[in-house]
């Protein structure tokens, strides 16, 4: 019997039978690499399996399901409520161990510090590698639950609530909100293939129940130059970016932390003391940020995406392709960003992107003189 007083039990059998199911599936794989596979061993599926968060009643189903049916995920969780990482916790804290360089369930994330963006400089002077940069934060608004346990009132009630908060920004973030609801396909499909818009059909979110009632309280909010934007009602209740074309770090990172500062001044988001802010993936947790640059190094990354992730491993950074998550890089060009978001500062997160793309550039430029 669990000792967490967040844990409820009486699992309902047909959850239960998919949850055994559900192991022998994971188990049996050949091809599965996940953090889940690797992490839900005999031992903790059975302390977990007949266990229910206390306020939503979430079952270990919502936390693995994403992962079983999409037996390609690198992780293959998501936290239904805030009380599942603390329930859950013997599945949840090896994998952010594992996905955040060594947090461990002792650690305690350190307080929020932005610290100062004119440390920062532009990555990328000549203009030569680097195409663009984008840093994003992920915060969730602390009267709502998580994707799966929203209504479509929630969504609603949500997405009033963020943009007419996002209306008193002023300035350079001073904006408008484009809901999805109405908003034509055509319009959709360019702020998409502009790398502006969240994509639409994504099964490992599907599959956790984190899209129903869709398009329903999502949208996009930005201002006139695209350079500061927040998605509400994706992966995250919000994701705060800030973007622009060439590789000017402190640019970016001082519009990001201005934006941040002033929403703070709104709205309260859901933080944990040991965890930092809470996010629908273990993998965003604590500082929440992903610091990025769109960039081509043709030598470097000769032998294909894995062969650059390869070198990349050597700074903590991690290879996407150029549209985003479980995308191909296009022409050559990769999104590299800082992989750990825990147990580190804001300002080290994006620290971590900073000299490691410095490093990078510097190793394309060494293998130019060959
Ligand atoms: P997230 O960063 O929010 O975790 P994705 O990996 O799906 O999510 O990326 C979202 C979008 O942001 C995609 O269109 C992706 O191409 C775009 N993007 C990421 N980094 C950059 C960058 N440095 N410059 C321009 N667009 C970027
Ligand atoms: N669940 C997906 C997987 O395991 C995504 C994990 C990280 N990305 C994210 N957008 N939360 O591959």
């Amino acid at each position: 019997m669990s000792k967490c007083p967040l844990a409820v039990t009486g699992v309902d059998p047909a959850v239960l039978k998919y949850l055994e199911d559900g192991f022998k599936k994971l188990q049996s794989s050949s091809t599965c690499k996940s953090k889940l596979k690797k992490f839900l061993t005999k031992e903790v599926f059975d302390n977990l399996k007949n266990l229910k968060t206390k306020t939503f009643g979430s079952t270990l189903k919502d936390v693995i399901q994403s992962g079983i049916e999409n037996l390609d995920s690198g992780v293959g969780v998501y936290a239904p409520d805030a009380e599942a990482y603390t329930v859950f916790a013997d599945l949840f804290d090896p994998i952010i161990q594992d996905y955040h360089g060594g947090f461990k369930k002792t650690d305690k994330h350190p307080k929020c510090t932005m610290g100062d963006p004119n440390k920062f400089g532009d990555v990328d002077p000549q203009g030569k590698y680097v195409v663009s940069t984008r840093i994003r934060c992920g915060r969730s608004v602390q009267q709502f639950p998580f994707n799966p346990n929203m209504t479509q009132e929630h969504y609603k009630q949500l997405e009033d609530l963020v943009s007419s908060t996002l209306k008193g920004l002023s300035g350079e973030l001073k904006g408008t909100y484009y809901p999805l609801t109405g908003m034509t396909k055509d319009v959709q499909q360019k702020l998409i293939d502009d790398h502006f818009l969240f994509k639409e059909g994504d099964r490992f979110l599907q599959a956790a129940n984190a899209c129903r009632y869709w398009p329903t309280g999502r949208g996009i909010f930005h201002n006139d130059n695209k350079t500061f934007l927040v998605w509400i009602g994706e992966e995250d209740h919000m994701r705060i970016i800030s973007m622009q074309k060439g590789g000017n770090i402190k640019e970016v990172y001082a519009r990001l932390v201005k934006g941040v500062e002033e929403i703070a001044k709104r709205m309260k988001f859901s933080h944990d003391d040991r965890l930092g802010f809470l996010t629908f993936c273990p993998t965003n947790l604590g500082t929440t940020i992903r610091a990025s640059v769109h960039i081509k190094l043709p030598l470097l990354a000769k032998g294909g995406h894995d062969a650059l992730q390869k070198v990349a491993d050597k700074f903590q950074l991690q290879v996407r392709g150029s549209a985003g998550e479980h995308s191909e890089a296009v022409g050559g060009m990769y999104d590299i960003s800082n992989r750990e978001r825990m147990g580190l500062t804001e300002f080290d997160a994006v620290s971590k992107m900073f000299k490691g793309i410095t490093e990078l550039i510097r190793m394309e430029q060494e293998l130019e003189k060959k």
